[in-house]
C-alpha cells in the first residue's frame, strides 16, 4: 500500500446515515480500493452521542479495514476538520413527521456557520466538502460563506439522492437497466420542488422521453414521486432515509474525486451564473467530473415547462438564502 492516507472528516457521525457510511468510507467504497484513510470523527458533546461514537469507533476497529489508516473521535470542529481533506456534513436536526423546512433552517443555521468557520480555519485548502444535513443547499450555502479563504467552488449540496432516485423510477417504467441511464438532470434544491429532468437522458442511445411520450406521467407521476420521497420513507419508516442518503453521499464524493468518465452526474454546486441561476445560489446542476473537478454540463434548452420548474425550485431557495441572511 503505497498511497498516502486521505482524511476524511464526517459530522453526526454517530447518526443512522454516519452508520451507513463510515463502514463504506472505510472499505474503500468512496475514494478507491488502494487509497487508506484517516477518520476524523465529530459528534456533538453529549455524553450519549460521545458513547454512541465510541461504540461506532469499536466497530469500525472490529472490522480491521486494510484502508483505515487511524480514527479520530472529536466534539469540537476546529479539531475534527484539522487538515481534511474531505469533509462530510451530515451532523444536524433530522426531519421528522410534519416538520416543515423553515423550522429545520432556524435550527440549522447555527451548526453550519461554525463549521464553516471550523474549516476555514483548520482544512486542507483543497478540501472537498458534501453538505447532507437538511436543508443541505442552504447548510452548503452557510456554510461557504463562513469559510471565505477557501474556493467556494469546495462547497457542496447533496442531490445525488434525489438523481438516484429518478434514475430508479425512469428504469421502472421503462423496465431497462438503472445502470444504463445516461444524461439525467436534476435541478435546483434538495426539497419537493427540485426538477428530476430526463429530456435529455437515454438508455443505450434511444431517447428515455421518446421511450415514455407520456408528458402526463412526467408531470404527475414521476415528478410528484421523486420529489416526495423523502417525505414517503419518514411516513413509512417514521426515520428519514439513511442507507439510501449514505449511499449518494458515497457516489457524489467518489465521482467528485475519482472522475465520470463523461457520465452526467447531479451535484448541488454555487452557480456561476450559468443558466440564468444567480452567483453563489447553491443549486442542483446536471456535471461531469474528472481531475477532482466538477463542470456543468452546459447549452441545454430550457423549455417553457423547464423554466418554470427551474424558476419554482429557485425562489424557494433564494428565499431560504433570505432567510438566514442575518447568520452570515
Ligand atoms: P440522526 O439524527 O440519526 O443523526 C444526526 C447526528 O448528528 C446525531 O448523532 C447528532 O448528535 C449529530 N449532530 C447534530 N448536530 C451536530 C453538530 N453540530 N455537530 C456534529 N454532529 C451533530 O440523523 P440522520 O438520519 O443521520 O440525518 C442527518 C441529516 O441528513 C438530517 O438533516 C437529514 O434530514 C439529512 N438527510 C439529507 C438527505 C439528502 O439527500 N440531502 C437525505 C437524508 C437525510
Ligand atoms: C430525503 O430526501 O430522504 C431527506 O432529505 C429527508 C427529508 O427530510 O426529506
Amino acid at each position: 500500500m503505497s498511497k498516502k492516507p486521505v482524511r476524511v472528516a464526517v459530522t453526526g457521525a454517530a447518526g443512522q446515515i454516519g452508520y451507513a457510511l463510515l463502514f463504506r468510507i472505510a472499505s474503500g467504497e468512496m475514494l478507491g480500493k488502494d487509497q487508506p484513510v484517516i477518520l476524523q470523527l465529530l459528534e456533538i458533546p453529549d455524553e450519549k452521542a460521545q458513547n454512541a461514537l465510541k461504540g461506532v469507533i469499536m466497530e469500525l476497529e472490529d472490522c480491521a479495514f486494510p484502508l483505515l489508516a487511524g480514527i479520530e473521535a472529536h466534539s469540537d470542529p476546529m479539531q475534527a476538520f484539522k487538515d481534511t481533506d474531505y469533509a462530510l456534513l451530515v451532523g444536524s436536526r433530522p426531519r421528522g413527521p410534519g416538520m416543515e423546512r423553515a423550522e429545520l433552517l432556524a435550527i440549522n443555521g447555527a451548526i453550519f456557520t461554525t463549521q464553516g468557520k471550523a474549516l476555514n480555519a483548520v482544512a486542507s485548502r483543497n478540501v472537498k466538502v458534501l453538505v447532507v444535513g437538511n436543508p443541505a443547499n442552504t447548510n452548503a450555502y452557510i456554510a461557504m460563506k463562513a469559510a471565505p479563504d477557501l474556493p467556494a467552488k469546495n462547497f457542496t449540496a447533496m442531490l445525488r439522492l434525489d438523481h438516484n432516485r429518478a434514475a430508479s423510477q425512469l428504469a421502472a417504467k421503462t423496465g431497462k437497466a438503472v445502470a444504463d441511464i445516461e444524461k439525467l438532470a436534476v435541478w435546483g434544491n434538495h426539497s419537493p420542488t427540485m426538477y428530476a429532468d430526463y429530456r435529455f437522458a437515454t438508455i443505450a442511445g434511444q431517447s428515455v422521453k421518446d421511450m415514455i411520450n407520456d408528458e402526463t406521467w412526467n408531470r404527475e407521476t414521476f415528478l410528484p414521486t421523486v420529489g416526495k420521497r423523502g417525505a414517503a420513507i419518514i411516513a413509512a419508516r417514521g426515520l428519514s432515509s439513511a442507507a439510501s442518503a449514505a449511499n449518494a453521499a458515497i457516489d457524489h464524493m467518489r465521482d467528485w474525486a475519482l472522475g465520470t468518465n463523461g457520465k452526467w452526474v447531479t451535484m448541488g454546486i454555487p452557480s456561476n451564473g450559468e443558466y440564468g441561476i444567480p452567483k453563489e445560489v447553491m443549486f442542483g446542476f446536471p456535471v461531469t467530473c474528472a481531475n477532482g473537478e466538477y463542470k456543468i454540463v452546459e447549452g441545454l434548452e430550457i423549455d417553457a415547462f423547464s423554466q418554470e420548474c427551474i424558476n419554482k425550485t429557485l425562489a424557494e431557495l433564494q428565499g431560504e438564502q433570505d432567510g438566514v441572511k442575518h447568520l452570515l
